[in-house]
């Protein structure tokens, strides 16, 4: 999602042909990102998060530019990446998901920043999240929440917002195997962070829950630790009947319910 407040980086703009200019540093920050993700994503991300990437073809030793990748993405599911500052408010967020675009911060990190951004950067929005805007119910899902998240009073958006980052930015999923399966990560947060990926996918200090949309809509997250709570859903199939519930009544009804306490590490983190 592109609404954090930002203090350390800036947008950058496009030229006249749309075109946004990175330098040699930018893109040798891609370049080193990509090359410490690669192997990590093949090792643990689900299996559709690989066939998307494979499809999407990523450049290795440059940062792309969103019309390259929107031109193979509309053609697979009918969305696009469109670059935003790195401030966006709900509203536009929302609407943007709704008609199928989605929003992507134009900057890259730094090096100081290289394990985990709390802004999402470009490469968290490319490598993250497009790989599975190819899968079908990943996009249909992610414009269901636009089309919901636009009708909402703004009161409403932050408990619309748990449900796209518990489940997008850092959901597990059961991948199926004949008859076992694995729970493993399908989130873009996991997929462009060196760190989070591997104690998502092995460390024992954290807590898998089945999802459950109650428990997610009422569950407090923070954006500058490592998420002490995952939800792993049982499929993609999964997304379809979530997008299908009548999720204002959910969030009516979470509202009534009010948040969970803070999960310990949460609190510690403060
Ligand atoms: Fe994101």
């Amino acid at each position: 999602m592109s609404r954090y407040t930002s203090n350390q980086y800036q947008a950058k703009q496009a030229d006249a042909q749309g075109v946004i200019h990175y330098n040699d540093i930018e893109h040798e920050i891609w370049s080193e990102l990509y090359q410490a993700q690669i192997s990590l994503v093949h090792r643990h991300m689900v299996n559709e998060y690989i066939e998307g990437l494979a499809i999407l073809d990523l450049p290795n030793h440059r940062i792309p530019q969103c019309s390259e990748i929107s031109e193979k993405l509309h053609n697979i599911t009918g969305w696009q990446v469109e670059p935003v500052p790195a401030l966006i408010g709900y509203d536009r967020f929302f609407d943007l998901l709704a008609n199928r675009r989605f929003p992507a911060a134009s900057f890259i990190r730094t090096r100081e920043d290289f394990a985990y951004v709390k802004e999402p950067d470009i490469f968290h929005e490319i490598f993250g999240h497009t790989p599975l805007l190819t899968h079908p119910q990943v996009a249909a899902f992610s414009q269901a929440i636009g089309e919901l998240g636009r009708n909402l009073t703004a009161d409403n958006h932050a408990w619309l917002a748990r449900l796209y980052w518990f489940t997008i930015e850092f959901g597990l999923i059961k991948q199926h195997n004949n008859d076992t399966s694995d729970v493993v990560p399908m989130g873009s947060g996991l997929a462009s962070s060196p760190t989070e990926l591997i104690y998502a996918a092995t460390s024992e200090a954290t807590e898998r829950r089945p999802f459950d949309v109650m428990d997610v809509l009422t569950t407090p997250y923070r954006i500058d630790i490592k998420q002490p709570i995952y939800y792993v859903l049982e499929s993609f199939e999964q997304l379809s009947a979530i997008a299908e519930r009548n999720l204002l009544a959910d969030i009516l009804q979470a509202r009534k319910m009010g948040l969970q306490e803070p999960h310990q590490a949460l609190a510690m983190a403060s």
